[in-house]
């Protein structure tokens, strides 16, 4: 963190950035760095729908059935899960399912309101910040980068965990998922109008994270 950035904060600043982007776009790493260097709680919202997706699989629930879905958000437990149990590719693509439900959605915003909601403010990532959970947020970033750059990253990742996957069937997730996050009626993926759009495809880690906080640094300003 520079000075500059500790000082912004310390006049009482309360910040709040939203990171969407499609799947395997870099914004959780993002978000994460930038939660970091501000000094701000941060969560990935894809976890709660990769959560609501896991209870309906150990259900031996149809991936499918809203009623079943809708009665999961009323009573899950965020703490009963852990992590490693929802990072898996078979998930993420039930995640997409019962995040394109209606009630689904309705019944997670609040629980990303209030994390949005403390005094100091918030990094949230996921598919719809900007449009519908935080619409006020005064910075905003929609992450994206090629299928193919994206598709690369996720068979490492996946490799890193020991989860085999081919080149090509990633591709092919990633682009089915794509296909269904911003063809959904109810919130789809997409850019607010007031987000900064960082095409991650030919940057390094290093180089996105310092894009970003330009980004914000300059939406604190301005
Ligand atoms: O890491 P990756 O981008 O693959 O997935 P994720 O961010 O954990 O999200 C998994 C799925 O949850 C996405 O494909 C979306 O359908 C859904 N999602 C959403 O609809 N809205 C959000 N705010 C976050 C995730």
């Amino acid at each position: 963190m520079n000075g500059n950035d500790a000082s912004m904060k310390g006049k009482g600043g309360r910040l709040v950035i939203a990171v969407d982007g499609p799947a395997a776009s870099g914004k959780g790493t993002l978000a994460r760095r930038l939660a970091a260097h501000y000094g701000l709680p941060y969560l990935d919202t894809g976890l709660l729908y990769r959560m609501v997706a896991r209870a309906m699989l150990d259900d031996d629930r149809d991936i499918h059935d809203a009623a079943a879905a809708e009665h999961v958000v009323a009573s899950f437990d965020q703490s009963g899960f852990a992590e490693e149990t929802l990072r898996g590719r078979e998930i993420g693509e039930a995640a997409s399912v019962v995040a394109a439900m209606p009630a689904v959605r309705k019944g997670l915003i609040e629980r990303q309101r209030s994390f949005a909601a403390q005094p100091q403010g918030a990094v949230l990532d996921g598919r719809d910040i900007g449009t519908v959970i935080c619409p006020d947020a005064p910075a905003k970033l929609f992450v994206t980068a090629t299928p193919e750059v994206r598709a690369a990253r996720r068979h490492k990742e996946l490799a890193g965990r020991g989860e085999a996957a081919t080149f090509e069937g990633i591709l092919a997730d990633i682009r089915r998922r794509d296909a269904r996050d911003s063809g959904r009626s109810d919130a789809p993926l997409k850019a607010a109008e007031d987000a900064v759009i960082l095409d991650t495809s030919a940057l390094t880690v290093e180089e996105a994270v310092v894009a970003a906080i330009t980004i914000v640094n300059a939406r604190r300003a301005g």
